[in-house]
């Protein structure tokens, strides 16, 4: 499950939907820059480490080795799953992969320096970098480091050099960096784990795995709308490789885009609107458009079906979900973004340029609108597509946008978000969203 926009098109509740048919659920990249929301009835879970698969109480959890974690997120996390479930899954049924790289105090701190981008400041960028420096470490390594007290000297030397390089004040301390790594292995050791090599058993035991993608197509890091992204590989190509098996495995691969777009942090965004008024301001509100990590508003504009079709270049998806339909309800009409103008020339493909691509003026379709439904009405249509109606129960303004999005990008859409909760999705009848909803485990 692969977010085809720039992030927060909704990953958390479709994972939640088809979590119950899988065994594992697998997070393969990123960290908690990710928010995933899921609406079960009056519970609001907000996730952002944990893979969106632990409502289904079967379902064993990884956190991959192409993530970088931060242990105290986590530990706060887990402490609030407790609490709400009495469960305590780590080293039962969650497990961190040994090869995943750890975020300390120090990522965080040198984050905040941050003024480019408009990163989330969880420290993702900096440990990707120490990774990629070869000067990070995974969590395996914890138990080699933690006595060794010159190699943590050193490491906190170097610290605090690159600190002083971006002018953050703090510094660390060696002597409270040991006692931090050794509380990491003493809260986790039983959740790390060859979670690689744990994958690929199951799957040659026929055991089924879900990967659950963090942020979007448009923030990937090679792909995305460079440098205003995030610092991992988002798509499908690292889907298997971030959770340490191979890609043959692949069997099915959903997008999910919301029907219109929303976009946090910096970068330029072709299709952007006021959010203070118009169909802006209604997706904003409506949509309650606020970041699940940080609180900050997303912008919001049409739904581009350029960036879409560069997402399904990429990452193959064989079925797209859309979500938050039900947003816009009541707009006179709708604009899909079907190209761009540059320089007087159109073009179907996003510019590996941000300079470029801020230059791009976006060529609109018009639609026509649809009328505002309440939220118990969309669930009602939700419940009768269920009984075995499928897509027929939309209205025929909704469908003809649904054909001319699965036309742009040349995939079937396989389920539509008209709410956020649980039951408020409308699939496709016998495609892969057609499914049973497990009950609430809590
Ligand atoms: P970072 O991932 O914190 O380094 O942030 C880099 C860029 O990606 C910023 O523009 C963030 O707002 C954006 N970003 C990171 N994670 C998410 C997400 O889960 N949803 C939406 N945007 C995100």
């Amino acid at each position: 499950m692969l977010g085809a926009q720039w992030g927060d098109e909704g990953k958390g509740k479709a994972i939640d939907q088809l979590a119950a048919h899988s065994d594992w659920a697998v997070r393969f990249q990123g960290g908690n820059n990710a928010g995933h929301t899921i609406v079960i009835g009056d519970t609001t879970l907000k996730l952002h480490l944990l893979p969106s698969g632990i409502t289904a109480p079967n379902c064993k959890l990884v956190l991959g080795c192409g993530m970088v974690v931060d242990p105290w997120v986590l530990d706060q996390e887990l402490e609030r799953w407790h609490a709400l479930t009495g469960e305590q899954p780590e080293g039962q049924r969650l497990f961190i992969s040994e090869r995943a790289a750890v975020i300390l105090p120090f990522h965080r701190l040198y984050d905040a320096a941050d003024t480019l981008v408009g990163t989330t400041g969880r420290g993702i960028g900096p440990t990707y970098r120490d990774r990629t420096e070869r000067v990070g470490l995974r969590f395996v390594d914890l138990s080699h480091v933690v006595d060794d007290v010159g190699a943590i000297r050193v490491i906190a030397d170097r610290m605090n050099k690159q600190l002083g390089t971006v002018g953050v004040e703090g510094t660390i301390d060696p002597g409270q960096l040991q006692s931090e790594i050794s509380w990491v292995i003493g809260r986790f050791s039983d959740a790390i784990r060859p979670t690689g090599p744990m994958l690929d058993k199951a799957l040659r035991e026929g055991e089924e795995i879900l990967l659950e993608g963090a942020q979007g197509a448009m923030l990937d890091i090679d792909q995305g709308t460079y440098p205003f992204v995030t610092s991992s590989i988002t798509g499908r190509a690292n889907a298997t490789h971030g959770a340490g098996i191979h890609p043959g495995h692949i069997e099915q691969c959903f997008g999910i885009s919301k029907a219109y777009t929303t976009r946090v942090g910096n970068g330029p965004f072709p299709t952007e609107l006021a959010l203070d008024e118009g169909p802006g301001r209604q997706m904003s509100e409506m949509g309650n458009e606020f970041g699940t990590t940080t609180g900050r508003p997303r912008r919001t504009g049409w739904l581009d079906l350029v960036a879409l079709g560069g997402s399904q270049r990429i990452n193959g998806h064989t079925g797209m979900v859309i979500t938050k339909l039900d947003v816009l309800g009541g707009m006179d009409e709708l604009k899909l973004c079907v190209s761009y103008k540059l320089d007087g020339n159109e073009t179907q493909s996003v510019p590996a340029s941000c300079e470029d691509l801020a230059r791009c003026s976006p060529v609109y379709e018009t639609h026509p609108g649809f009328p505002t439904l309440s939220p118990e009405e969309w669930i009602d249509l939700a419940d009768e597509s269920r009984q075995g109606g499928g897509f027929d129960v939309l209205p025929k303004t909704i469908r003809s946008y649904l054909t001319r999005i699965e036309e742009a990008i040349g995939v079937p859409v396989v389920s539509v978000g008209v709410g956020p909760d649980r039951r408020a999705s409308i699939a496709s009848s016998d495609g892969p969203f057609d499914i049973h909803l497990g009950e609430a485990t809590f």
